[in-house]
């Protein structure tokens, strides 16, 4: 039996590890954290994170070879192999403040390891972490003068939130990085015989532990880049009456460009893009390549001017003017089938309709909770409302900023019927059918694509 310890029970550490404890039985898994309320909810029936398919493999393992635990120090004590999910933000103080990554939780972490260790271990960095983090913690972890050895191990996560069950159960690839010592090939095989359990082996990389923490950092920008390049285009599709989804699919059969991740929106969210792009900026210009770090700190200026374009795009087709208009936000979660709202453009959105002093209300299927956390003191000046349909009631326009399917399936002649007029939909995220809202009434602004404008709403022709 290995002891598997996570430390950080996130987003991360808290999706991944029931699905080692699944298919590992003979392992014993705990994750803990500091956090105690976070983790009295992983040790309930309302777990903290939504997630599908998680509560059910939760119930499974948890008790048997899962267990959720604060007790930090003592688990450190017993387990064999380590992995460490600590959140590492963008720094927000000091050198490389706005840009580089917070390391002081992976710090503390890697002293209080080596603080508790009675035996030699495996660390497995899971967080993501700037190119060469592994040798600093190297340094602190083997600077114990008592005979014990760690062996630092990257292995990054490439799960996204909301298919993270699907993805950490059939990974496109999983990697792992080490050294290429003898003990670093050992700790390699150690951490490769546990995904073997389930994962085919021609899908388990290993590499030099500089390639694997840059590996993350480097899928974590392209695929970002993508969706600013085509958000991009869906500006230009809107001077030039060009289709953005028909450009997306024209260019997306050419298979060395592909279909995926080219849904243009009002930009993309989530805790990862923005902070591992400016933590690449940052490397760049740490290692004197200015001209490369300017080249990927576009991908997030391209997403803050999608986000504001949008904003700009709704005050100008209303008048512009949405002084004490209600406005209506379908969405909160910075995608769906999340609860999860970091950097959700949804909310840079809602901040940018606050400026303009629109009367805003939000509506969300899992995403509210978070989504007043995260708005902080300008949650007051909002509205919740978990029932769309009131939401909608007495509101000049809607916005559609998060692509929950649930929001396809509205009575949407009922809505229109509830709303001022005239009545306007912004779907942010291209997920409505448009030609059907035209006919009910709605004047409609899609992104990338001509808005379906009517100068005459229809009660007033045929009153
Ligand atoms: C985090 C980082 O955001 C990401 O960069 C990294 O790749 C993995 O870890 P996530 O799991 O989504 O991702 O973060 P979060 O939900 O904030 O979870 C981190 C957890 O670590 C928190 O629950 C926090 O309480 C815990 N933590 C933090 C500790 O247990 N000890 C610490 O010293 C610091
Ligand atoms: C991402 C990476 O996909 C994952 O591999 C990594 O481990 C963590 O970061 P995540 O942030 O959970 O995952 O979600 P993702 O599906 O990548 O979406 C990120 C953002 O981009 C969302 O706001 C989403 O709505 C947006 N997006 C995605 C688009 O706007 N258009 C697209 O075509 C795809």
């Amino acid at each position: 039996m290995t002891n598997i310890l996570c430390i950080g029970a996130g987003y991360v550490g808290g999706s991944t590890m029931p699905v080692i404890a699944s298919h590992c039985p003979e392992h014993r898994v705990v994750v803990v954290d500091i956090n105690e309320e976070r983790i009295a909810a992983w040790q309930s029936d309302q777990l903290p994170i939504y997630e599908p398919g998680l509560d059910e493999i939760v119930r499974q393992t948890r008790g048997k070879n899962l267990f959720f635990s604060t007790d930090v120090n003592g688990n450190i004590a017993e387990a064999d192999i380590i992995f460490v999910s600590v959140n590492t933000p963008t720094k927000t103080f000091g050198r490389g403040a706005g840009r580089a990554a917070d390391l002081q939780y992976w710090e503390k972490t890697a002293r209080q390891i080596l603080e508790n260790s009675t035996t030699s271990k495996i660390v497995v960095e899971k967080s993501t972490l700037p190119v060469r983090t592994a040798e600093a913690m190297e340094r602190i972890l083997n600077s114990n003068g008592n005979g014990l050895h760690f062996d630092v191990l990257s292995n990054p996560e490439f799960l996204a939130e909301g298919t993270a069950i699907r993805d950490m159960q059939n990974p496109n690839r999983v990697l792992v990085g080490g050294r290429e010592t003898e003990s670093g090939q050992r700790a390699i095989q150690a951490l490769v015989e546990i995904y073997a359990q389930w994962v085919p082996r021609d899908r388990i990389i290993t590499t030099n532990l500089w390639s694997s923490e840059l590996s993350k950092l480097v899928a974590n920008a392209f695929l970002a880049q993508r969706i600013s390049s085509i958000n991009a285009i869906s500006a230009l599709c809107e001077k030039t009456e060009a289709d953005i989804s028909e450009v997306a699919h024209a260019i997306g059969l050419d298979d060395r460009i592909g279909r995926y991740f080219l849904r243009a929106s009002i930009g993309f969210g989530g805790s990862c893009f923005k902070k591992d792009i400016l933590n690449l900026v940052y490397l760049c210009e740490h290692y004197g390549l200015p001209e490369v770090a300017r080249y990927w700190e576009q991908v997030v200026k391209m997403n803050e001017y999608q986000e504001a374009r949008f904003v700009s795009n709704m005050v100008a087709a209303m008048f512009n003017t949405i002084a004490g208009k209600r406005i209506a936000l379908f969405g909160a979660a910075f995608k769906a089938n999340t609860n999860d709202t970091r950097e959700s453009p949804a909310l840079e959105v809602c901040r940018g309709l606050l400026e303009e002093r629109a009367d805003v209300v939000i509506t969300d299927p899992h995403a509210m909770e978070n989504a007043r956390v995260y708005l902080g003191e300008l949650a007051n000046r909002v509205t919740f409302e978990s029932d769309p349909y009131s939401a909608a009631n007495h509101a000049h326009a809607i916005a559609i900023l998060t692509e929950w399917s649930q929001y396809t399936q509205l009575d949407y002649e009922r809505i229109y019927s509830s709303m001022v007029k005239p009545a306007f939909i912004f779907d942010g995220r291209n997920l409505l059918d448009h030609k059907k809202l035209y006919e009910i009434g709605f004047n409609v602004h899609p992104i990338g694509k001509p808005p379906l404008t009517r100068l005459v709403t229809p009660e007033f022709k045929h009153a």
